[in-house]
């Protein structure tokens, strides 16, 4: 059993993901001890490129924990002794089929398990599948891909995607990635709740008013323009990320921690929720700003971006889940890049306390007599409940105070990047952090709509300055369901 022999293969070695995710994330986990004895690992791509070549680049990617700088260089080199590179077409049987016969090499003769990662544009997607499937599937052991979004555009052209991967794997053999899934904060979601017995009964209808998931970045699409016009953001954040998040906050309690009984309620869930409709989403785009003698650019003078594009670079939404936990609980969704900041947070408003003894302490701004559950996923991790509290003194006056697990003062480990936790379950098998094809499915069932209508009716997105706090659309979207943005207020997060 031991005597198994585990090889990965990273098909598109040489793009962005592969450099800046996948080999740092691989040799950490060797860093760790985490990776099996017997594991080699390949870079595959069209490029011609020598095995040293690759241990070059791959080197450049490599850095160390701060708390393990101890051994770090002797480790990289005994990690890039066991990568290796093979140049080839990604439509070739035959090309494939000589990755096989290296593969057998290496394995010399023990149980093979080979895990195919593909950083690659999903227009040669299928075809790299295919031929992995046929021509370089282990003969005894498992074989496993990893594939990563897009999963298509809408509806229709996932299902397709589907239907064509389903040819040539079993759905168990493919992991579909949702990075936020492996972040350290969203896999404490389900600890925060369910294993505390202060959130677990609170967490429905009856005392949450409203849910806030907050994407923002601070830089916009810089490159990427290509990909990024044929999605929007809608498409590259809201429909996966922060919906998966929303998802492991709001189902049901799991039978079990198993992967069946979790992706079991999510997709429950997901099929409990109204599709969206186009007065429940604002769009925005950034356009040029000067600041400080610095102008920033607009979406639109990207050069990979078509002039005139309408592609959102911003969205708010306001969803709901039609079910007796959530019934009327508006869920809001924002998501930006070229913001003021870079975060992701989830933010959870709660109800006022009825007939509160202490309502006359707070004037008129009863809005801040409420709790507020914030968990901020990046950057600087925490979790800080809004307490009211009395300010100490002989008066009687109310203040707001946090009650804050911050994440580096409690904690001195670096934490780990997402892909770790996936690549690492990848190689386990356990398939909790990744989405099943019913659940992406549904996903796409609640966005399809709303996307096409977007596109049909060539709505205009409301411009914003690079590096403001967005569109005020979603001031007004979220008035609407008597909802103020948490992240906009005065928060003494500290
Ligand atoms: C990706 C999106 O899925 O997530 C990018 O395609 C985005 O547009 C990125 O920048 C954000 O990930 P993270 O981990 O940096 O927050």
């Amino acid at each position: 059993e031991n005597e198994s022999s585990v090889s990965i293969t990273v098909v598109g070695a040489s793009g962005d993901l592969a450099k800046k995710k996948i080999f740092p994330a691989l040799f950490a986990l060797y860093y760790e001890d985490c990776l099996p004895k017997h594991f080699t690992i390949y870079g595959y791509a069209r490029s011609k490129m020598t095995d040293a070549e690759l241990r070059n680049m791959v080197s450049k990617t490599l850095t160390c924990r701060i708390d393990k700088r101890e051994n770090c260089n002797e480790k990289m080199d005994q990690f890039l002794k066991r990568c290796f590179y093979h140049s080839g077409q990604y439509d070739s049987q035959e090309n494939f089929a000589a990755r096989d016969k290296k593969l057998k090499e290496h394995e010399g003769g023990r149980t093979s398990n080979r895990l195919f990662y593909l950083s690659i544009p999903p227009n040669i997607f299928i075809d790299a599948v295919k031929c992995a499937s046929l021509s370089a599937s282990s003969g005894n052991g498992w074989t496993r891909v990893i594939v990563e979004k897009p999963f298509g555009r809408d509806s229709e052209s996932s299902a397709a995607l589907t239907k064509s991967l389903k040819q040539y794997l079993t759905e168990d053999q493919i992991f579909r990635i949702d990075h936020y899934l492996g972040k350290e904060l969203v896999e404490n979601l389900s600890v925060l709740r369910f294993s505390n017995l202060i959130f677990e009964p609170l967490w429905s209808r009856q005392y949450i008013r409203n849910v806030q998931l907050i994407f923002s970045e601070d830089f916009g699409t810089e490159g990427r323009g290509g990909y990024f016009d044929h999605y929007g953001i809608i498409r590259d954040i809201m429909q996966n990320h922060l919906l998966q998040i929303l998802a492991l906050f709001a189902m049901e309690t799991p039978v079990s921690l198993d992967a069946e009984d979790i992706r079991n309620e999510k997709v429950k869930v997901l099929r409990s929720m109204r599709p969206l409709r186009l007065e429940d989403v604002v769009i925005g785009q950034y356009k040029s700003h000067t600041r400080g003698g610095v102008t920033y650019p607009a979406y639109v003078d990207d050069k990979t971006v078509p002039s005139g594009s309408l592609t959102p670079t911003f969205a708010a939404a306001a969803l709901f889940i039609d079910n007796a936990r959530w019934d009327g609980v508006p869920f809001l969704m924002k998501a930006g890049k070229a913001l003021h900041n870079k975060r992701a947070e989830i933010r959870v408003q709660f109800r006022h306390v009825p007939g509160n003894l202490y309502n006359r302490n707070f004037g008129t701004d009863l809005d801040r007599a409420t709790n507020e559950l914030v968990i901020r996923v990046q950057p600087d991790e925490a979790i800080y409940l809004k307490i009211n509290n009395k300010v100490p003194g002989l008066g009687m006056k109310l203040d707001r105070s946090n009650l804050n697990l911050h994440y580096a003062a409690r904690y001195s480990k670096e934490i780990p990047d997402a892909y770790e936790r996936l690549l690492l379950d990848a190689i386990e098998g356990e398939r909790r952090l990744f989405i099943r094809s019913d659940e992406l499915d549904a996903a796409w069932s609640l966005f399809t709509p709303v996307l096409k209508d977007l596109e049909e009716k060539k709505i205009i997105p409301e411009y914003y300055p690079y590096g403001s706090r967005g569109p005020v659309g979603a001031h007004y979207l979220a008035a609407r369901h008597n909802v103020r943005w948490g992240d906009l207020g005065t928060d003494v997060d500290h």
